[in-house]
């Protein structure tokens, strides 16, 4: 038989508990069930439901390959089933992340966000799932970059024969509706020119140069989809681990250094993204800092052993201490920028509405 297996990590904010700071617990035994009569049904090989701060948090393990029909629809009528939870808690903003009233054969475009990445299960099989709240998909680029293409980060790309020859990225253009794949370390300075453009160069995927997938993000931005800011995307990303890929430790370590990204506060603001254990995913200050959590699973015939909490380690400590002082810095500058995102980002929010108010007092000058 066959070890190709797919793994689904379906993720949205359907009512946060309370505010946007964490979520509820019927929420997540909600999910539970659902899932758990779909994998009675044979849907699926195995899921685990977890959570970072107000994301609903769906990963799945199936035969059916990605963008399969079933396995979205099964994480969207999940959705709307929490969805109905929330609302009966009157939990904040239930529903948030639902932007489309009917499922049109994927989740993709509908509010839900999606990483998914299908391969045949090797010896052993470590991958890590990363979460993030208060953030977009454009925060996952540094760590990419870092894990698959910088040998300061990753040892094995000096080191290991068999990541010598490097990564493909496959980055996503937002705003064009267009990818491009290109290849390190031959085209590092040419793929650093995109992607450091966080809010618009999206790292989608990374490929071993034989063709085979090493890690998958996330890309769907809420406000393209509603055409204006109704919260912050949240994204998600999987990594394959080991033999030929990048070690754990090598997986993590770019988390050491926790780098500056949009979302925070109303999704406006730059600041430091957190590495944090499951248990301490709950932003509160200013609605953050913005969070990032990792689950590691070994994958036993497509049968999700874990979670690890791999950021629940004193190694990071001092990764959150900077970032309590990034936090502290940046938060002092209050409404202006760079802690506040650029007028490009608020166009999206109060800046036409002020200006249509305004607009007859502006003389020439
Ligand atoms: P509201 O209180 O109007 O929802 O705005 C604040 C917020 O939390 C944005 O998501
Ligand atoms: P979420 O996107 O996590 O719901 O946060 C929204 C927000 O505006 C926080 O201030
Ligand atoms: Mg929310
Ligand atoms: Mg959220």
């Amino acid at each position: 038989m066959s070890d190709r297996i797919t793994i689904s990590v379906i993720k949205a904010d359907v009512g946060g508990y309370v505010g946007h700071s964490s979520i509820h617990s019927d929420l997540l035994e909600t999910a539970k069930e659902k899932l758990s009569n779909a994998l009675e049904k044979g849907h699926m090989v195995d899921f685990h439901v977890t959570r970072c701060g107000d994301d609903l948090e769906l990963i799945m393990t199936h035969k059916h390959g990605t963008d399969n029909e079933d396995i979205h629809k099964l994480a969207w009528d999940t959705f709307l089933a929490c969805t109905e939870v929330a609302k009966d808690l009157k939990l904040y903003g239930a529903g948030q992340d639902i932007l489309k009233d009917a499922f049109t054969g994927t989740v993709k475009g509908l509010g839900p966000g999606v990483a998914e990445m299908e391969f045949e299960e090797r010896k052993s099989e470590p991958i890590i799932v990363f979460m993030a709240d208060k953030t977009s998909p454009g925060a996952w680029n540094l760590p990419l970059y870092r894990m698959f293409a910088d040998p300061f980060n990753t040892a094995g790309l000096v080191i290991d024969p068999t990541m010598h020859e490097g990564f493909v990225f496959e980055v996503l253009d937002v705003h064009g509706h267009r990818k491009i794949t290109l290849s390190c370390p031959e085209e590092a300075y040419d793929l650093l020119m995109f992607i450091g453009a966080m809010g618009r160069f999206m790292i989608r995927a990374v490929y071993r140069k034989d063709g085979e997938i090493a890690a998958a993000a996330s890309t769907q931005k809420l406000s393209e989809i509603a055409g204006r800011y109704v919260g912050k995307d949240d994204p998600v990303l999987i990594v394959r681990s080991q033999s030929g890929l990048p070690a754990v430790g090598e997986i993590l370590e770019p988390f050491a250094f926790p780098h500056l990204v949009e979302g925070w506060m109303r999704g406006s603001h730059h600041g430091p993204l957190m590495p944090v254990p499951f248990y301490e995913a709950n932003p509160s200050r200013f609605d953050g800092p913005p969070r990032v959590i990792a689950a590691g699973f070994q994958l036993c015939h497509g049968k999700l052993i874990g979670p690890r909490d791999l950021f629940d380690d004193p190694s990071f400590d001092e990764a959150r201490k900077k970032a309590n002082e990034i936090a502290n810095y940046m938060r002092h500058h209050g409404p202006f920028e760079p802690h506040r995102l650029g007028l490009d980002v608020m166009e999206y929010t109060t800046m036409p509405q002020l200006m249509k108010k305004l607009e007859s007092r502006f003389k020439p000058e």
